[in-house]
């Protein structure tokens, strides 16, 4: 019990690191909660104009989620790796250094199931980016990416993780509820558009 309430804290440390804004604010970017969605994540960083602080901001927000997995995973056993990772994601939605006001999730998301099961990391990565694709709306590749998770874990993998899906996947829609929103009423923002 002791190992896995630190595993819980080393993971929501770890997801808490608000890298969004730290690299908006290093790079120049402004405050992201005067941008767009105020959002901290790397679709609102993208309407800064900045492909290269949303490429950074996806890369090291996926890779704090694959950190806590592949970190626990080095040192405790497996019930400690699904610890860490949900703790890292609700690490990054409600960060302690930011008023437990934090993001939606997505690219911590993907990281983290990267490394849980890299099966279930990619076919959630190519269904990001197929919806994505289709739609031109960053959260309705989220909302599709998630919806499909629990069925890429059932798909591709032992299907230990499967509880834990439902859980994130539960996660990811109530943080996109105020796009689920702006999606039903049409006014939900293209990827690319600035605001
Ligand atoms: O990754 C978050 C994305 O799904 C939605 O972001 O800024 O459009 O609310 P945003």
């Amino acid at each position: 019990m002791t190992q896995l309430i630190l595993w819980a804290a080393i993971g929501y440390l770890m997801g808490s690191i608000p890298f969004g804004m730290i690299i908006a604010k290093v790079m120049g970017l402004g405050n992201l909660r005067d941008i767009g969605s105020g959002n901290i994540g790397a679709t609102n960083v993208l309407r800064t104009g900045n492909k290269a602080a949303a490429a950074l901001t996806l890369i090291f927000d996926a890779g704090k989620g694959a950190a806590a997995v592949l970190l626990a995973r080095a040192m405790a056993g497996e019930d400690a790796v699904q610890v860490a990772a949900l703790a890292a994601f609700l690490g990054h939605c409600f960060p302690v250094w930011l008023g437990f006001k934090g993001g939606k999730g997505v690219a911590t998301f993907l990281g983290l199931w990267l490394a849980l099961d890299w099966g279930v990391g990619i076919a959630c990565c190519i269904t990001w980016l197929v919806a994505a694709a289709i739609w031109r709306i960053s959260s309705l590749g989220a909302l599709a990416a998630a919806s499909l998770s629990t069925t890429w874990v059932m798909v591709l993998s032992d299907g230990s993780t499967f509880i834990l899906g439902i859980v994130l996947t539960l996660l990811v829609y109530w943080r996109h509820a105020a796009n689920i929103s702006r999606i039903k009423a049409g006014t939900e923002p293209r990827i690319g558009s600035k605001t």
